[in-house]
């Protein structure tokens, strides 16, 4: 079985209201999770991969059920991202190799929030805002429903939720003003954490 992981912060007051979490971490992620497990108990699968190699592979697994794995599959990774790297008390800048790279991409911090804002309010219906690493190259992407880069041989570095559930009982329709407030909650230390493997992996 793949494993929840556990969100390690009480609370992203005010910028997420508590029970938009709750509701979004234990009714959805878990949700996928428990969804991805059953479908792959299904047909016997031994949880040789991680869930990222899985996603690589999902030829291994029977075609009738595949496009419904890879669907939750994304689900799980998706969340994991996005939760793991929220933390209001986290840092709020840049530095190091990370910091190089994004200057070099995009001219400065402030300029790349503006490119992954703009971003972000353009994506149309359910989907996912990433921060993806591509032939080691920052590149800024949107995603439908779960889609995860993955599939797409893209590592992703940052995801910001843009499903309704993740913020409309707090923010309705103004999904500017949830979008604005996600720089106040996530945590560069996590972000610079995954860059700096996955730049090490690709030497
Ligand atoms: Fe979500």
């Amino acid at each position: 079985m793949y494993k929840k992981i556990d969100l390690d912060y009480s609370s992203l007051e005010p910028y997420i209201d508590n029970e938009t979490l709750n509701i979004h971490y234990n009714k959805h992620y878990l949700k996928y999770l428990d969804n991805l497990n059953k479908l792959l108990n299904s047909v016997d699968y031994d949880y040789k991969y991680s869930l990222k190699e899985l996603v690589k592979n999902i030829n291994i697994i029977p075609e009738d059920i595949r496009g419904e794995v890879l669907y939750n599959a994304g689900g799980v990774l998706n969340h994991e991202l996005y939760f793991s790297t929220l933390n209001t008390r986290g840092k709020k800048e840049v530095s190091g190799n990370f910091k190089e790279a994004i200057d070099k991409k995009y001219g400065s911090f402030n300029n790349f929030m503006m490119e992954f804002m703009k971003s972000a309010n353009k994506l149309k219906g359910s989907g996912f805002t990433y921060l993806v690493l591509n032939n080691n190259e920052l590149d800024i992407i949107n995603l439908s429903n779960q889609e995860t880069p993955y599939i797409y041989d893209m590592i992703p570095l940052i995801a910001l939720d843009m499903w309704e559930h993740a913020y409309y009982l707090k923010y309705q329709n103004n999904k500017e003003q949830y979008i604005k407030n996600f720089f106040s909650i996530i945590d560069f230390n996590k972000i610079e954490d995954i860059y700096d493997k996955e730049i090490q992996k690709n030497k």
